[in-house]
C-alpha cells in the first residue's frame, strides 16, 4: 500500500513532497505553519488578505489607526466610495510580511502566498495588481490566485521581471472556470505552474452556489485531469476539499494528481492563528455543528461553524478602519444589509443582521469559523485532556501523518 511519501510534486527543478498547506485568510495559515510546510519539504501559503491589519498585530504597525483617522469623519455616513487604500501602504504592508517570511524559510520547501480576487478594496485592479507585484519584489516562491476567475491578473503583472520565474497557480471549482481563465491569460503566453482543483467540502469561500452537495471533488478533477490531456496540456493538478487522511491522498495521487492542497487539519495546530479556544470549537464540533451560508458579502456560499458570533452580528460597517470588500463604487452587501435594518428599527440601540456579516472585522478578529466539512472527524485526530480539551498538535505532527499514513489511518499525539 503506498504512502504520500512514495510520490513527489515536481515544479520546475523543484521536488517536493506533494502536501500544500493551503491559504487561510487573515493569518489563520500564519507565516509559521507556511514555514513548517516548507522545513518538512512541501508547500505552505501565507494569505495576503488584510495585510495592513496583519502587519499592526505582528510588527507593531498602525495602518489601521491611521486609516480609521483619515477617514474618520466618514463613518456615519453610508456612501464609502471616498475610503481608498493607500497603494504605497500596502505595498509596504505586503513587502514587510513576505519578506520577513522568505528571511525566516529553512529546507526544500516552497511558501506561496494566496491571493484572493474577491478582496476588491475598493479599487480592484490596482490594489490586486500592487499586492501581487509586491510580493514577487519581496522574493515569495509562488502566488496561488484564489476567491475570483482571475481572468486579468496575469495581464496585471506581465511585465513584472519575475513573471515567468515565479511559480503562478489558480484556484477552480470546475472546468469551465478553467477553461476561461487559460483562455483569457493565454495572450501573455504563459501557462499555469499548477492548478488547485477545490471541491465543495473545502472550508472558506466556496466556488459553488448552494447546490454545492451536488458535486464532488473526484468527478471534477477526473473531468479536468482527462480534458488537459486532451489538450495535450501539462499542468500539474493538485485536488483540495476533504482530503482528510494520507490515504485520501494517495488515492487522488494515484489518479494523476501532482500533489493535494490541504487546510483543515492544519486549523487545530499550534502553528495556526486561530487563538486556541476557537480550536477548541473546532474540535468539538459534530456535523450538524457546520453550515455552508450566505453571510459573506462577497456572494459566494462560506461554510462555517453554526457557532460562529459572526452570524447575525450587527455591528456598524467598519470600512474606515478596513474597507477590503468595498468594490470599485465603495458598496458592500453587508451595508446595504446593515442599512436596512437601522432604517427599520430607528429606535433600536443595537441590530441583528441575519443575512450578511461584516466579514472584515470578523475575520479580522477570529469571530468567522470558517472551516472545511470534516471539521467534525478533527475529534479523532487529537487525545482529550483531563479538562475535557483537545490535545492542540503540532504543523509538523499532522504534516508527517499525512506524509506516512496508510490504510486511512490518523496517528495520534504522543
Ligand atoms: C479556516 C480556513 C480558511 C480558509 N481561507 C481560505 C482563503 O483565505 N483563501 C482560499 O483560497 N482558501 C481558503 N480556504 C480553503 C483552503 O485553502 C483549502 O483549499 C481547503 O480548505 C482544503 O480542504 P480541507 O480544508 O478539507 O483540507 C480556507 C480553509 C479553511 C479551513
Amino acid at each position: 500500500m503506498k504512502r504520500v511519501d512514495d510520490f513527489r510534486l515536481t515544479l520546475g527543478k523543484h521536488e517536493l513532497v506533494p502536501i500544500m498547506v493551503g491559504g487561510m485568510g487573515v493569518d489563520i495559515s500564519t507565516a509559521e505553519l507556511s514555514l513548517e510546510a516548507a522545513r518538512l519539504g512541501g508547500i505552505g501559503h501565507i494569505s495576503d488578505a488584510m495585510l495592513p491589519t496583519v502587519s499592526d498585530r505582528r510588527y507593531n504597525t498602525k495602518y489601521v489607526k491611521n486609516k480609521l483617522q483619515q477617514y474618520k469623519f466618514n463613518v456615519a455616513n453610508t456612501d464609502k466610495s471616498v475610503v481608498q487604500f493607500d497603494l504605497g501602504l500596502i505595498a509596504e504592508a505586503t513587502a514587510t510580511h513576505v519578506r520577513r517570511t522568505m528571511e525566516a524559510k529553512r529546507g526544500d520547501g516552497l511558501i506561496f502566498i494566496n491571493c484572493m480576487e474577491k478582496l476588491t478594496m475598493n479599487s480592484p485592479k490596482e490594489t490586486l495588481r500592487v499586492r501581487l507585484k509586491a510580493a514577487m519584489d519581496n522574493g515569495i516562491d509562488g502566488i496561488t490566485l484564489a476567491a475570483g476567475l482571475h481572468l486579468g491578473s496575469f495581464g496585471l503583472i506581465e511585465d513584472h521581471p519575475r513573471f515567468r520565474d515565479v511559480r503562478l497557480g489558480i484556484i477552480v471549482s470546475s472546468l469551465r472556470a478553467l477553461q476561461l481563465f487559460l483562455k483569457k491569460s493565454a495572450r501573455t503566453g504563459r501557462m499555469p505552474d499548477y492548478v488547485v482543483v477545490e471541491g465543495p467540502l473545502a472550508g472558506g469561500h466556496l466556488g459553488f452556489g448552494m447546490d454545492w452537495p451536488e458535486y464532488d471533488l473526484a468527478t471534477i478533477f477526473a473531468e479536468i485531469r482527462d480534458w488537459l490531456r486532451e489538450q495535450q496540456l501539462d499542468i500539474p493538478l493538485i485536488p483540495a476539499g476533504g482530503i482528510f487522511t494520507g490515504s485520501d491522498a494517495v488515492a487522488f495521487l494515484e489518479q494523476g494528481a501532482a500533489g493535494v492542497q490541504v487546510a483543515t487539519r492544519f486549523t487545530v495546530t499550534t502553528e495556526c492563528g486561530l487563538p486556541p479556544d476557537v480550536q477548541q470549537h473546532y474540535f468539538k464540533a459534530d456535523e450538524d455543528d457546520i453550515e455552508v451560508n450566505q453571510i459573506s458579502p462577497t456572494g459566494y456560499p462560506m461554510r462555517m461553524l453554526k457557532s460562529s458570533p459572526a452570524i447575525g452580528s450587527g455591528i456598524r460597517p467598519n470600512c474606515e478602519a478596513y474597507g477590503y470588500l468595498l468594490d470599485a463604487n465603495g458598496n458592500c452587501q453587508y451595508i446595504e444589509a446593515y442599512n436596512r435594518e437601522v432604517a427599520a428599527h430607528p429606535e433600536a440601540k443595537k441590530v441583528k443582521v441575519s443575512d450578511k456579516t461584516c466579514l472584515c472585522t470578523h475575520m479580522r478578529n477570529f469571530d468567522c469559523w470558517t472551516c472545511g466539512q470534516f471539521t467534525y472527524r478533527l475529534k479523532d485526530t487529537s487525545v482529550r485532556e483531563e479538562n475535557g480539551d483537545y490535545r492542540i498538535l503540532s504543523a509538523e505532527h499532522v504534516f508527517r501523518d499525512y506524509q506516512f499514513s496508510t490504510d486511512g489511518r490518523i496517528a495520534l499525539p504522543t
